[in-house]
This record gives structure tokens, C-alpha cells and sequence, in this order.
């Protein structure tokens, strides 16, 4: 999970490959580094610290370079030094590694290595590639052969990206497992880890596939499969997404940015390939269906849990994508079907390998074109919500929702669970949602800001929610502990008198997400738990839709929505909870676009 850009061109790529890492910046920022080619030699900069911040510190755009290698780095093999930042060197200095993903067989080729004296001088398992074709290179006497030959020897997952003196106008990338794709530009061609190493420069991409391998020069590419050695010819996908649309457009965090977008985001969800989502009700329609999707995602599958019970009247279980494997639940006759933003985490990605490898049938959600799992799976809908760069997914969940929501509408009117004229109600209310929430964000925004603030000490919060707002209070508590790091557990209403409540006293706060009073049971059921916390002097911010309803006193305080229908008075909520957590991250002065010990996409298992 972290990011790679390398560029080699016609003209200084030193600026590129600055603005290639800063924009990689999500994927990983605990430490970053550069090698640059200085005709024969290579510059090597690299240090802790953010990319402006290391940028600055170390003056690095003095040093000008028509071909260079960039990284951003979020440990996992190593601690978070100097020596652990990538570019790793040979003992030569002859060669310069980046490397993503986690090569498994790094300790047995450590120790080999060792053996014949070569001394490392970092705890990763990357540093072995510099090594090892040190060593290739002296048996071979041919970069392109040791590389090769090298990548025969690893085990694991890899984007690995090289340059050496002995070419200095070449980069050498292969993959396995890991995302790689090239920018082809008129003047510079670039590699990188996803779109927005280059998406500045060009819209022109070529994806890289599991066990192929590169050689970039600054006129052309070839790219062969490394284990048979067959040159293949690479069609070129033309970028849609455009660098104006990554950058924070005048907002102070691109988590706000992607807050405000999402009545955009919800029209183009309403607009995927229909063709896509019929192609998948097809698949669900006499299938065992499993939702599958980690962190947020997971929280999506449960909410789509609960939207095809009650709209298709089918019961799909949710699985987090790390608990799949161990579960277990699939054969030829199931549909597996994950949900991923980024499209390349590893828990979601073995997910699905465990579901193919057991014959089942697979489909996804995924924002990232040329993404891993939207490349693996037999039917995909790209949810088209364009680059969500905040490590904190909020556009993207939502969209997702909104996509899984119309699916369940169209499975139930292929199953006759519902008439056409419902089917087309709910595809109003989906289609009013985007002017509401438009409306919502711009008038109530001020007024949570403010709550949040008041608020900002609280230490523990209990998010309580029934029905198909348990998961949108769990999405919400997650907000909250990855913004804010502020203590947030979301609960099922009714779960709460079965233990919780024993801890309720006036330190412990909670936000409860009040159904519109039109659904009466849960209405009346969510109310009961209110009561059930301020008898016992606990503190509740009701989030609700009752303008006039006379339980209002129950709240100690509360953010009133407008009206809505039940298929979208969730969603609504769920965009106050986004706003939530962000006054309250931005209140405690956190770095909310790139929470601490968090990566947007987590490669690693
Ligand atoms: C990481 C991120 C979460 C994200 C999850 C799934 O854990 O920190 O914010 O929800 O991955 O990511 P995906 O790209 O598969 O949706």
C-alpha cells in the first residue's frame, strides 16, 4: 500500500515524479524517497516524513534528472527509519529498487545473501532485490536477464520498479499481484502504483499484468511475460478521470471535497451500465449470494444485507473479506460478491481467489478501473464515483449503497417481489436524493459543525441504530474512530439492554439514528432505547426526521433532517455522521486526510 511513480523522458522528469508521489500520498506517507540517474550515477535521496515536507527538507528538486524512481512508503517489513525508506541500493550502488507488496521468501534469500558477505542495512524484505541483481548481474552480464531471472526467484506479491547505471535510460518494472500500470505521455513515459502517479501528464494507460515485466525507455515499451518470456502487445485504456477532479478544489480537506461531491457521486451511480448491474441480478437471481468487503466495505455489504431482505425478500449473509477464507461458505453453485473502492485490497482480493478456486461465480463493486479485483472477477460494475483520495471513504460508500440499493430493486422486480410501479417509486426517490442531500449539506453543515465542536472532548460514544440503521450507525462509529481516533462502538438498538446498558451513566454519549416516524415499529422500538439511556442520565444526539413529533425531549440534543422516503432516509443520515466526524476530526486538529496508522489501500494481509 504504498505509492510508485518512475518516470523517463525527453526533458526533466525531476517535477513529475514529485507531483507523481504527492498525489500517491494516500497509499502510504510514513517516509518517501527518490533515486534519480545523474548520466552514470545515482542521486538517492530519502528520509521520514511527508513528500512536501522531505521535498523542502532535502532540496531535492535541485537535482534535475531525465529519468527517476519515487516512492511513498507505509511500513510493514521494518520500522519507520531512513534505512527502511525506499529506494533500497545494491551494495554497488549500481542499482535502485522501489518495491510494493511483500515479498514471502525474503528471510531465505536474506540469508543466502548474507552468507556470500553482502551486509544489509535495512530490516525490509525489498532490500534483497537490489542485492540480487547485483549478484545476476555479475553471473549474466545483462540487466534485462538478471532481472528476470531475479523475479524467478521471488516469492509473494510485487510491484517492483528498477533503474541502474548500466541503462541509464531504461526503467525496468515487472508485477505479481501488485498494482502496476504505465502512463504514456508524448515526451516522458511513466510507471506507477495507480492513475495518479501521471494523470497530470496523460490519460493514456497501459495495465500491467500479474507476471509481466517492462522495459520503459522514453520512446517506447515493451512488456513480456516473464515466466514464458512471449512478448505481448498491450491495448492502451484511456483514462477518464481528470487531474483537476483529484485535486482539493478550493476545499480545506479532500475529505470535505468528497462529502459535497457525493450528490454528483449519487447521479453517476444512478447512471452505471445497466447492462452490468442485469448481468449480476442474472447471477443472484437463483444463487446463494455472499456480500464481501473490509473496513467500510464491509459495512456496505451488511447494509445491502439488509436492503435485499427487504426489498427482494432474499437473505445474503455479509462476510468481512479477512474472516472469507476461515468461513468458508462457497462452492460452484454461490455468487461471491465483493465491494472495494480501491479495488486492490489484499483481505478482499483473497476473498474472491478462495470463491474462484472453489468454482463460485464473482462479481464487484469497484470504483478504480484496471483495478486487480475489477479485472478478476467474472461480472463487474464500475461504480464511477471518480478518485476518492481521502484515506476515509465516504463518496465511494455511499455511491456504493446507492448502486447496491438499485440492484436489489432490480432482482426484485425480475423475481416479481415487487411491480413496476415500486420499482420506479424507488428509483424517484434515489434520483431526488442527490438536490437533498445538496440542500442538506449546504444548510446543516454550520449547525454540526458547532455540535461537533461542543463535543469534541467526549471520549466514548455508542452509536445505536436498528433495522438497516445498525449499519449505518457501525459505518458512522468507524468515521469517527478513523478520524477523530475517538472511541465509537456501533450497536444494534436492541442489543443495548443485553449488557451495554449496565455502562450508561452521564459520561457515556450516544448518537442514535431515529428512523422516520412513518416506519412506525422501528420507530417506536429505536425510541425505546433513547428512553432506556436517559433514564439513566445518559447524554443522546438524536439524528432524526421529525420535525414536529412530540418525543423530542427525549434528546439531549439534535440534528433534524427533512423528509424523506425510508429507501433513502439512511443515506441521508449517514452523510450527517460523515460531517460529524469530520468537525470533530477538524476540531481536534487531526490530520484528516491521512489519519495516523491508516492507508487507503491496504495491500498487505
Ligand atoms: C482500508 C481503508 C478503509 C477501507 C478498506 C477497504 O482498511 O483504511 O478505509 O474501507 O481498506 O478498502 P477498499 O478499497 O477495498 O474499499
Amino acid at each position: 500500500m504504498c505509492g510508485i511513480s518512475g518516470a523517463v523522458g525527453h526533458k526533466d522528469i525531476s517535477q513529475d515524479l514529485f507531483e507523481g508521489i504527492r498525489n500517491l500520498e494516500y497509499r502510504g506517507y510514513d517516509s518517501c524517497g527518490v533515486a534519480l540517474m545523474n548520466s552514470t550515477k545515482l542521486i538517492v535521496r530519502k528520509n521520514i516524513g511527508g513528500v512536501e515536507e522531505f521535498y523542502q527538507k532535502e532540496n531535492v528538486l535541485r537535482h534535475k534528472s531525465h529519468l527517476g524512481i519515487a516512492h511513498t512508503r507505509w511500513a510493514t517489513h521494518g520500522k519507520v527509519t531512513r534505512e527502511n525508506t525506499h529506494p533500497m541500493l545494491s551494495t554497488d550502488k549500481a542499482f535502485a529498487v522501489v518495491h510494493n507488496g511483500i515479498i514471502s521468501n525474503y528471510r531465505e534469500l536474506r540469508s543466502k545473501l548474507q552468507k556470500d558477505g553482502v551486509k544489509f542495512v535495512s530490516e525490509t524484505d525489498t532490500e534483497v532485490v537490489p542485492h540480487l541483481m547485483q549478484k545476476l548481474f555479475k553471473q549474466t552480464g545483462n540487466v534485462e536477464k538478471a532481472f528476470v531471472k531475479m523475479l524467478g526467484m521471488l516469492e509473494g506479491t510485487y510491484a517492483v520498479v528498477l533503474i541502474t547505471k548500466y541503462h541509464p535510460d531504461v526503467i525496468f518494472c515487472a508485477r505479481k499481484e501488485s498494482p502496476l500500470m504505465l502512463g504514456i505521455g508524448d515526451e516522458v513515459k511513466y510507471v506507477g502504483s495507480d492513475f495518479n502517479a501521471f494523470i497530470e501528464h496523460t490519460k493514456n494507460a497501459v495495465i500491467i499484468e500479474d507476471e509481466e515485466y517492462v522495459v520503459l525507455t522514453r520512446d517506447s515499451y515493451t512488456v513480456k511475460n516473464f515466466i514464458t518470456g512471449e512478448e505481448i502487445q498491450k491495448p492502451i485504456t484511456k483514462i477518464e478521470w481528470d487531474s483537476e477532479t483529484s485535486k482539493k478544489g478550493g476545499y480545506p480537506h479532500y475529505m470535505l471535497k468528497e462529502i459535497y461531491e457525493q450528490p454528483q457521486t449519487i447521479l453517476n451511480a444512478l447512471e452505471v451500465d445497466e447492462k452490468a448491474l442485469d448481468d449480476v441480478v442474472d447471477y443472484m437471481k437463483d444463487r446463494p449470494t455472499y456480500l464481501v468487503g473490509v473496513g467500510t466495505t464491509f459495512y456496505v455489504a451488511k447494509y445491502a444485507k439488509y436492503i435485499f431482505s427487504r426489498l427482494a425478500g432474499r437473505f445474503f449473509p455479509s462476510i468481512s473479506s479477512d474472516e472469507f477464507v476461515a468461513l468458508s461458505p462457497v462452492d460452484r453453485n454461490s455468487l461471491v460478491l465483493a465491494i472495494s473502492q480501491s479495488g486492490e485490497t489484499y483481505d478482499t482480493l483473497t476473498a474472491l481467489k478462495h470463491a474462484k478456486a472453489k468454482g463460485a461465480k464473482t462479481a464487484a463493486i469497484v470504483n478504480v478501473i484496471g483495478s486487480t479485483l475489477s479485472r478478476m472477477v467474472d461480472r463487474v460494475i464500475l461504480q464511477g464515483s471518480g478518485p476518492e483520495i481521502c484515506v476515509i471513504s465516504t463518496k465511494a460508500a455511499l455511491a456504493q449503497m446507492v448502486i447496491l440499493t438499485n440492484l436489489a430493486m432490480r432482482l426484485a422486480l425480475k423475481t416479481r417481489k415487487m411491480t413496476k410501479k415500486e420499482y420506479n417509486e424507488g428509483i424517484r426517490a434515489l434520483k431526488e436524493m442527490p438536490e437533498i442531500i445538496g440542500n442538506v449539506l449546504n444548510e446543516r453543515s454550520g449547525f454540526i459543525h458547532r455540535i461537533a465542536n461542543n463535543y469534541k472532548n467526549i471520549k466514548h460514544w455508542l452509536y445505536l441504530g436498528r433495522g438497516i440503521y445498525y449499519p449505518v450507525a457501525l459505518e458512522s462509529a468507524l468515521k469517527m474512530k478513523e478520524v477523530a481516533y475517538v472511541h465509537a462502538e456501533g450497536m444494534p438498538g436492541g442489543f443495548l439492554k443485553h449488557g451495554t446498558l449496565a455502562m450508561i451513566d452521564k459520561d457515556i454519549y450516544s448518537v442514535v439514528f431515529m428512523p422516520p416516524p412513518c416506519e412506525k415499529e422501528l420507530y417506536q422500538s429505536t425510541l425505546s432505547s433513547v428512553a432506556e439511556i436517559r433514564a439513566r442520565s445518559g447524554f443522546v444526539l438524536g439524528i432524526h426526521f421529525d420535525e414536529r413529533g412530540k418525543n423530542r425531549d427525549l434528546f439531549s440534543e439534535e440534528l433534524i433532517l427533512p423528509a424523506v422516503p425510508p429507501l433513502v432516509a439512511p443515506l441521508l443520515q449517514l452523510v450527517l455522521a460523515q460531517l460529524f466526524a469530520y468537525f470533530t476530526a477538524t476540531s481536534l486538529k487531526r490530520n484528516v486526510d491521512k489519519p495516523r496508522s491508516l492507508a487507503k489501500s491496504v495491500t498487505v494481509g
